[in-house]
């Protein structure tokens, strides 16, 4: 690719990259001209989307991390500095949903475990890689929210709450950082079919609550959010800094 959305020469981190919109965007950031450095917790997935990645003809390092440990964060940021050099794209896209109660029966356990990969993943994540970008003088990072970032959600509070924390850390690094030449946002898609959603959709009742409410009458799918992945990761958004784009079928209009 070339042209304004090409990131030929780029280093991309992208984080939960094994399955669901990780793998859909570490992929579409490939096509687009970038090497790769892939990071969830299960190296045997990583490689199999390392593969997919060299065979496009750019290189891919996978590192099993968790993304919830600080020391796993560090070790991740020292392989990619040892094998690239630098970082110019960070994918901050790990993310979980594990439990769907109500707040009065959500044990803390459950609580903290979703605030820890969700949003002080992200906090981590940025800190480690904003380092290495304040060194370069540049950068873009890409924070994977929700629409549950600025909706409530029943029966998710802790979910939604890690999400709203995303979009109020995206904020403040954009501010702390734009002088740098460090660009922060975040994608806020609504429901895609991934494993995340596998609940919901075999839920008879629920997944048609969700078709019928969305304007586009479907839910998305991970490569519809690629473009938007691909666009704030490359200079096409080059005075694009401090929001959180929707993609979410129309969700927010109606
Ligand atoms: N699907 C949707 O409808 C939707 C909507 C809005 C936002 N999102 C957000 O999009 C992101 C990706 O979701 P998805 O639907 O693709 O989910 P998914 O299919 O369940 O994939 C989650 C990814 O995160 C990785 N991961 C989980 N915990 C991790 C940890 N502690 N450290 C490192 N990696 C970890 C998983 O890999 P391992 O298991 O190998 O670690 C996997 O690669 C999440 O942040 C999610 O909240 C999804």
């Amino acid at each position: 690719m070339s042209g304004r959305f090409s990131l030929e020469g780029r280093v991309a981190v992208v984080t939960g990259a094994s399955r669901g919109l990780g793998r859909a965007i570490a992929l579409g950031l490939a096509e687009a001209g970038a090497d790769l450095v892939l990071a969830s917790r299960t190296q045997a997935a990583l490689e199999q989307v390392a593969a997919e990645i060299e065979a496009l003809g750019r290189r891919a390092l996978p590192v099993a991390a968790d993304v919830s440990r600080a020391e796993d964060v560090q070790r991740l940021a020292e392989a990619t500095r040892g094998a690239f050099g630098r970082a110019d794209v960070l994918v901050n896209n790990a993310g979980i949903s594990p439990v769907f109660k109500r707040a009065e029966q959500l044990e803390l356990a459950d609580w903290q475990r979703i605030l820890d990969v969700n949003l002080t993943g992200v906090f981590l994540c940025c800190q480690a890689f904003g380092r290495i970008m304040l060194e370069q003088g540049r950068g873009a990072i890409i924070n994977m929210s929700s629409l549950a970032g600025s909706a409530g959600f029943i029966r998710l509070s802790a979910y939604c709450a890690s999400k709203g924390g995303v979009d109020a850390l995206t904020r403040v690094l954009a501010l702390e950082w734009a002088p740098s030449g460090i660009r922060v946002n975040a994608l806020a898609p609504a429901f895609i079919e991934t494993d995340l959603t596998a609940g919901v959709r075999a839920h008879p009742g629920l997944n048609q609550a969700i078709v019928q409410r969305t304007p586009l009458h479907r839910m998305g799918v991970p490569d519809e959010v690629v473009g938007a992945a691909v666009f704030l990761a490359s200079d096409a958004a080059s005075y694009v800094t401090g929001q959180t784009l929707f993609i979410d079928g129309g969700w927010r209009a109606s």
